[in-house]
Parts: structure tokens; C-alpha cells; sequence
């Protein structure tokens, strides 16, 4: 995202003079996993202006509305946020906020990097970012239930809209973050064979748009089937994965498994003006409110917020006092094998920092 046209940064200066910026603690996990991260932030002398706002089943319970108007006006002025996870009911009750946000400020791509970290697991050189279309396809929720004598829900029909546009920009995001990271292949990663017209149409768009970048970046795709077994066979086969709304969701959970976890994985949703970081996982509320869980996930979301204001030097010191902590195992906590809490665990980090 540094260098790219929709960095917010400071033009480089290095200098962090409290940008403004939204912060949304979340649902179950959320604030604990939070807190951590605001501790290594200010351990990194990190200091965003803070404006504090509400949204998911907190939301709900506090205002009435899981998406209160003053969230999404806060992050329309500051047009950058950290976000916890948010609640989504299964099956019925209120849609989700997460899509919601995505969609309302077109957050066309999700970018979900994964990076070896934990020592002792199957892999040890995993590398990957994937490039989510982050606004259509089925996530659209156009859906209806069809009624059929008695069964009121007899008949489900749901309906994916993918665009040229949407497509474009979220394969250009992809390639452009290639150059940008150093970066040599895109795979385009589809389901063209079977659903000829919206993954067809994201794959045709996808070959139109790697024909400007050849010479620069190598180009392939995989059906996403045969994506996932290859990337738990061999993940050091990927490199740059662009995908679409959907396949990108349960792929990054997959790619999220061969580092550690969902407590390893962060993601940041880019726009045009807004940029919102979070973690992949969601409000985990098995293990909520016990003070167990991972705040990876969300504290390298924070990092690629640095990078995002032109802030790597500080995001760099904080990938690395989170590697050497989790590489020296004796404060992880229990996804990684360790017994630490999670500010146990933050603040280990945060010595390493200081
Ligand atoms: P989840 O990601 O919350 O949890 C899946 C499993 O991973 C659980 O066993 C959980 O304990 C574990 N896990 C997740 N994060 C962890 C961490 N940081 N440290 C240690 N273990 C961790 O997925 P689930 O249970 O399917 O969803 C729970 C809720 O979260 C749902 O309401 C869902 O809609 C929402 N959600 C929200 C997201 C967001 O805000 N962007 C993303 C994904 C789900
Ligand atoms: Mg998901």
C-alpha cells in the first residue's frame, strides 16, 4: 500500500504527528486483543489521534444500531481505522457490519498477507498475499427464501453480482502491490469452468489487466479448488493470489492455518479514501473475556496501518519484536502452544520495543 495511489501518508517525512484516526475496539475477543495492540503502539511511539467509536453487538446493546451513524461518519473523516472483530449473528437477525463498512466506503481490495512466524510447524517459508475482491459476488446478500406449501423456507436463492469495474480494480490493486512490494507472479484464482459468467468475467477481466503488466509481473491461475489442495501441499508455490469475494474469505482462513492460526493473520481493507485494518479472525467467543488470545493477528493489522502513513520504520521494529518473542516461544499464548495471557504476551513485545 506504500507508494500506491491510495496511501494516506505524510509524504514520507517519518514523522507521526497523531494522525487522526478511528478506532473500533469490537465484539468478544475484540477489546482484549485491542488493548494489546494500543500497548505495542505506544511502546513503538505510535500515536494516532485516537477517536473511539462503537459498532457490532456492542453497538447494539449500547445505541441501538449495530452500525451507529457517528462510526461511520468518525471514519469518513479520518479516513483510516483500526477495527476489532464484530459480531455477526448466524442465520438471522442484523447483516453484517463488516460488509457494511466494506461496502459504504468501497473497500474494493482485502489484503491479507501471511508470513512464517511460529517455529516448529509444517512449513517455515510461507509467504503469501491474497488480494480479496472485497464488495461483490455473493456477499452481496441478495437473497430470498421461497416458500413452498407449508415450508416457509422450502426454496433458497441467493445471487452473486460481480462487475467489470469491481473485477479491475481489485486485479490492478493486486499487481500494483506486487511492484510495490517486490513481488514477481499474480494468480489469478478462480472458478471460470463451472460459474461461466461471474468467475469467468473476473477471470477475463483479470488476463486483459496482467497484459499491462508483462514484462514487469508474471501471471497464472488455478481453479480455487485445486488452489487450496496446492496450498497445503506446497504454499511456497504462491506468491501474489487475486481472488474473488467469497473464495478470497475461506482461502485467507486456509492460508491463515499454515502459519499458526487465525491469531497470526492480519488484513487491511483499501479504498479509494478510506483504508480499515484489522484481523482475519473474527470475535472468537469461545475464548472470550478469558484473557487468552492471540493479538498477532490484529498488532500486525496495526503494522500494515504504519506502512499504510508512511510509518515502516516503526512497523518494521514491531514485526520483528513479535517474531523474536514468538520464536522464543516462552510468552506465546495457547494457539501457539504457550501458557502466556494476552497482554502477557503484548507486553513482552512491547519490552523489546522499548
Ligand atoms: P473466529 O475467527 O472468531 O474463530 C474461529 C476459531 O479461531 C475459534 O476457535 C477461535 O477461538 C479461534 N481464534 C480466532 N481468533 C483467535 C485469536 N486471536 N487467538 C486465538 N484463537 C483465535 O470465527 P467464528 O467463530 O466463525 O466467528 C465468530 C464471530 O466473528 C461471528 O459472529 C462472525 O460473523 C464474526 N467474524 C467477524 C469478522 C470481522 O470482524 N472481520 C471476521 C470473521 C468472523
Ligand atoms: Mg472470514
Amino acid at each position: 500500500m506504500d507508494g500506491s495511489a491510495t496511501s494516506l501518508g505524510n509524504a514520507g517525512t517519518g514523522t507521526l504527528v497523531s494522525l487522526p484516526a478511528t478506532l473500533i475496539r469490537g465484539d468478544g475477543i475484540g477489546p482484549e486483543v485491542t488493548e494489546a495492540t494500543l500497548r505495542v503502539l505506544d511502546a513503538v511511539g505510535a500515536s494516532f489521534d485516537w477517536d473511539e467509536q462503537v459498532g457490532g453487538v456492542t453497538a447494539l446493546e449500547s445505541e441501538g444500531n449495530p452500525l451507529p451513524d457517528g462510526t461511520v461518519e468518525s471514519i469518513r473523516r479520518t479516513r483510516l481505522a483500526l477495527k476489532g472483530p464484530l459480531t455477526t449473528p448466524v442465520g438471522t437477525g442484523f447483516r453484517s457490519v463488516n460488509v457494511a463498512l466494506r461496502r459504504e466506503f468501497a473497500l474494493f481490495a482485502n489484503v491479507r498477507p501471511v508470513k512464517s512466524m511460529v517455529p516448529g510447524l509444517r512449513y517455515d517459508d510461507v509467504d503469501i498475499v491474497l488480494v480479496r475482491e472485497n464488495t461483490e459476488g455473493l456477499y452481496v446478500g441478495f437473497e430470498i427464501t421461497i416458500p413452498v406449501g407449508d415450508d416457509r423456507k422450502a426454496v433458497a436463492q441467493s445471487t452473486a453480482i460481480v462487475t467489470r469495474l469491481g473485477c479491475e480494480r481489485a486485479v490492478r490493486f493486486a499487481f500494483e502491490y506486487a511492484i510495490a512490494h517486490g513481488r514477481q507472479r499474480v494468480t489469478i484464482c478462480h472458478k471460470a469452468n463451472i460459474l461461466k459468467a461471474v468467475s469467468g468475467l473476473f477471470l477475463d477481466v483479470g488476463r486483459e489487466v496482467a497484459e499491462e503488466y508483462k514484462g514487469r509481473i508474471d501471471v497464472d491461475d488455478v481453479i480455487v479448488d485445486a488452489c487450496a489442495m496446492k496450498l497445503v501441499l506446497d504454499p511456497s508455490q504462491f506468491d501474489v493470489i487475486v481472488t474473488t469475494n467469497m473464495f478470497g474469505d475461506i482461502l485467507s482462513d486456509l492460508m491463515a492455518g499454515l502459519i499458526g492460526g487465525l491469531g497470526m493473520a492480519p488484513g487491511a481493507n483499501i479504498g479509494e479514501d478510506v483504508a480499515l485494518f484489522e484481523a482475519v479472525h473474527g470475535s472468537a467467543p469461545d475464548i472470550a473475556g478469558q484473557g487468552i488470545a492471540n493479538p498477532t493477528a490484529l498488532i500486525l493489522a496495526a503494522c500494515m496501518m504504519l506502512d499504510h502513513v508512511d510509518e515502516q520504520g516503526k512497523a518494521t521494529r514491531i514485526r520483528t519484536a513479535l517474531e523474536e518473542t514468538i520464536r522464543e516461544g516462552a510468552q506465546t499464548t495457547r494457539d501457539l502452544g504457550g501458557n502466556a495471557s494476552t497482554f502477557e504476551f503484548a507486553d513482552a513485545v512491547s519490552r523489546r520495543l522499548s
